[in-house]
């Protein structure tokens, strides 16, 4: 009974997907958790109430101004009296009226009181989630610290439609749950990890450098992911703008050179996951002040270094950790040059990613990547950051099992 005496607050709200929730209830109770619905009246008109309680073997709360209710745990301990609240389905609009601290309802009311951890199962037509509306809430309920599962690819409901936006199967929120109440396995407890994340910057003088557009949100996602399953996780980050994730011990570097330094620093480990985009080339003396415009000359030349070839150096390292796994940024040639990298770095699976501007893949929050191994090539769907580190910390977790 991995979830045995845990409380979880489910939010069900206005989608065709509410059906599956039902099964979730059930799915969750199987495991040992005890399960307080609340439903919008927009997901009333999918699942009754009446079902949802039978399920739940309890009440069902839906009104924010029931004086019963209020009598009874009122919206405040609603909001606090459980060790997780999930959403599920989210629909486009909860998640806009999250995003933005509106509480017209019972749920909203009961989202924007809570202290506990909150995970979103987002359920919509794939041009709502793809909508820039939907894209900004998201990005703010993520930045807010929510958890996300899915959504999944595949066939719509509505016949015709497919893309991303199904709602992620029950036994898929209940694994998240898991993770997020620490119940889930650990079979990385006793394996160290080493992980880069983010860009380099490398000096042009004292206030200017080379950089790229990498915000270091799957390379911390996978950090996480990581240590989730138990590993002692050491992340090398260069510097990016987004929180420190919990569980992991952060070495923060600016410059390619002390990346090589910082990981080197972490051998031996089990696990090495490569994700930083390392400047390929540094400037080769900077300025030690700062370079003025001069009337009359040009633009000064920059001369280039080629930087060290970090995934290189650990895949050949005499202390080469026993899974070796670097990304590869791409534009073009995505499979092969993947493939290319794979022989040439000493890694065992090359993760590769489209990243030309138009896929907004550098700096967002989905990923679409293509595992690169000896085996072959498999491509999986395009996904969250966060549900991509997790796919991958089970890959490596079964790799070295
Ligand atoms: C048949 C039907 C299916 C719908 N499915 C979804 C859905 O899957 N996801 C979604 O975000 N909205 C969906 N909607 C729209 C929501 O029900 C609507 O935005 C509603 O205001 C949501 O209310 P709530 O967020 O308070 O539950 C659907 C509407 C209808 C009529």
């Amino acid at each position: 009974m991995p979830l045995a005496g845990k409380r979880i607050l489910l939010v069900i709200s206005g989608g065709i997907a509410a059906y599956k929730s039902l099964d979730l209830i059930r799915r969750l109770r199987e495991r040992g958790a005890e399960v307080r619905p609340v439903m919008t009246s927009g997901a009333q008109h999918f699942v009754t109430p009446l079902a949802v309680g039978a399920l739940s073997s309890g009440h069902v709360y839906t009104d924010l101004f029931s004086r019963e209710d209020e009598q009874d745990v009122g919206h405040i301990r609603l909001a606090r009296d459980c060790d997780l609240i999930v959403v599920a389905p989210a629909t486009a609009d909860l998640m806009a009226k999250m995003a933005n601290g509106l509480a017209d309802d019972l749920a909203s009311t009961v989202l924007l009181a809570t202290d506990r951890p909150v995970l979103l199962a987002p359920a919509m037509n794939p041009k709502m989630w793809s909508h820039a509306a939907t894209r900004r809430n998201v990005g703010t309920l993520r930045r807010d610290g929510l958890a996300f599962i899915g959504p999944n690819a595949g066939e719509m409901a509505e016949s015709g439609e497919a893309g991303a936006g199904r709602m992620a199967e029950p036994l898929e929120i209940v694994a998240a749950v898991e993770r997020l109440l620490d119940g889930g396995a650990k079979p990385l407890a006793g394996r160290k990890a080493v992980v880069t994340s983010g860009p380099t910057h490398e000096p042009i003088d004292p206030v200017r450098y080379i950089a790229n557009r990498s915000s270091g949100r799957q390379g911390h996602a996978i950090a996480a992911a990581l240590a989730r399953l138990g590993a002692e996780v050491t992340l090398v980050s260069g510097p990016v703008a987004i929180p420190d994730p919990p569980g992991v011990t952060v070495i923060r570097v600016e410059q390619a050179s002390e990346m090589l330094e910082a990981v080197l620093g972490a051998l031996p480990a089990d696990i090495a996951v490569m994700v930083a985009a390392v400047a390929d080339w540094r400037v080769t003396t900077p300025n030690a002040e700062k370079i003025k415009k001069q009337p009359g000359e040009g633009p000064p030349p920059l001369m280039l270094s080629e930087n060290p070839d970090i995934l290189k150096t650990v895949g050949h390292h005499t202390k080469r950790p026993t899974v070796v796994i670097g990304f590869a940024a791409e534009t073009q040639d995505v499979e092969n040059n993947g493939r290319v990298k794979l022989e040439k770095k000493g890694a065992d699976l090359i993760v590769a990613n489209d990243v030309s501007p138009e896929t907004g893949i550098m700096g967002g929050t989905t990923n679409s990547v293509k595992l690169i191994t000896a085996d072959g090539i498999t491509a999986w769907p395009e996904l969250s950051k966060d549900d991509v580190a997790d796919r991958l910390a089970g890959w490596i977790a079964e790799r070295l099992i």
